[in-house]
């Protein structure tokens, strides 16, 4: 077996490939759009090839902006034997790409909700979390997606917060506050890998490299002047997200998560947003229960297989 990146002459063989989309994120459209973009790359495409003939084929995702990809967005196969050592191989010629220290790699899987009733979606994922796992890739956290679009309504504004801007070192001290003790698994790990500075700081600059306006982002502060959390409205790539944000330890427990994410929510429809996307853990129930209260949709989950903690 011989693993290797893409060329453009590998392009129609890609193509066949990517044309039975089973779980995967890729589509066709996709990928010619963001090979064009950048955010796929022939040199983050790894294939495997058996006598001279591509069998399987792992697709990285990355952010234009980016010298290095973030997560696989997608993985094939067609030969005749078993894909999941092929997969993990290709998976560890992909991961070994990436510089020490850098963020990641991870593995995103988009599925519908209920998925762990339909056959054919857990057909198709439990050899792929195998071969991520085989890879590294051994931890798995479920997400769940949620959405926003004028049609829910915009939620009240806070009438107990006031929001003020602040410079980025005010924001590193807020993140550092907040992300200790988060429900968050990739927090979690960030902090595990850099310490609780360096993910504040990793955030901070993350927030900073994405298409979303500096200038959105708040301090929260109640009536007596204390300073209760922070809210930073963002977009990626594919549109306004709610970003981050988060309430001081010490004040938890008076749902402000409510009032920030009204803030957020005001700010990116005043910007125009036609649909808000936003991510949380399964596991961060306070956070999921602020999206339901308000009226954002839960419409699928995201799988992440990541290395684990440590
Ligand atoms: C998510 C978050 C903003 C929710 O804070 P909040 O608005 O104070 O939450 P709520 O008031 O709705 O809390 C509901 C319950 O969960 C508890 N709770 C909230 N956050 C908690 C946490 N991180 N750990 C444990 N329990 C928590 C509250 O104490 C409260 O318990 P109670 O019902 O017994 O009083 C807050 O946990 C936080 O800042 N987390 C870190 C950052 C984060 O995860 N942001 C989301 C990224 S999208």
């Amino acid at each position: 077996m011989n693993i290797r990146t893409t060329v453009e002459a590998d392009l129609d063989t890609l193509l066949a490939l990517i044309a039975d989309q089973s779980v995967n994120t890729v589509t066709l459209e996709r990928f010619q759009q963001f090979l064009a973009s950048g955010a796929y790359r022939h040199e983050w495409t790894w294939v495997a090839e058996e006598d001279g003939r591509i069998t399987a084929l792992a697709v990285w995702w990355g952010m234009e902006q980016f010298a290095h990809p973030l997560a696989i967005d997608g993985l094939y196969y067609a030969g005749t034997g078993d894909p999941v050592p092929v997969w993990a191989e290709l998976i560890k010629h992909g991961t070994a790409s990436f510089p020490a220290g850098h963020e990641g790699p991870e593995y995103h899987i988009f599925l519908p909700n209920g998925w762990r009733d339909r056959p054919d979606v857990v057909a198709a994922l439990e050899p792929r979390l195998q071969a991520a796992a085989a890879a590294g890739l051994s931890e798995t956290t479920e997400r769940l997606r949620y959405e926003w679009t004028p049609a829910d309504g915009l939620p009240a504004r806070s009438t107990r917060l006031r929001f003020e801007p602040a410079d980025d070192e005010a924001f590193v001290d807020v993140f550092r506050r907040v992300i200790e003790g988060s429900l968050d698994a990739s927090t979690a790990r960030a902090v595990a890998r850099v310490g609780v500075d360096g993910a504040a700081r990793e955030e901070v600059e993350l927030y900073r490299s994405l298409p979303g306006d500096r200038s959105w982002w708040r301090l929260a502060y109640d009536e007596a002047g204390a300073l209760i959390g922070f809210a930073v409205p963002s977009a990626n790539n594919g549109g306004p997200v709610v970003g981050y944000l988060g309430v001081l330890a010490e004040h938890r427990g008076h749902r402000y998560s409510d009032d920030l994410l009204a803030e957020i929510t005001h700010v990116l429809a005043e910007q125009g947003a036609e649909r808000i996307g936003a991510d949380t853990d399964l596991g961060n129930k306070p956070m999921a229960a602020s999206f339901e209260r308000l009226h954002y949709r839960n419409f699928a989950v995201r799988v992440v297989a990541s290395h684990p903690l440590g």
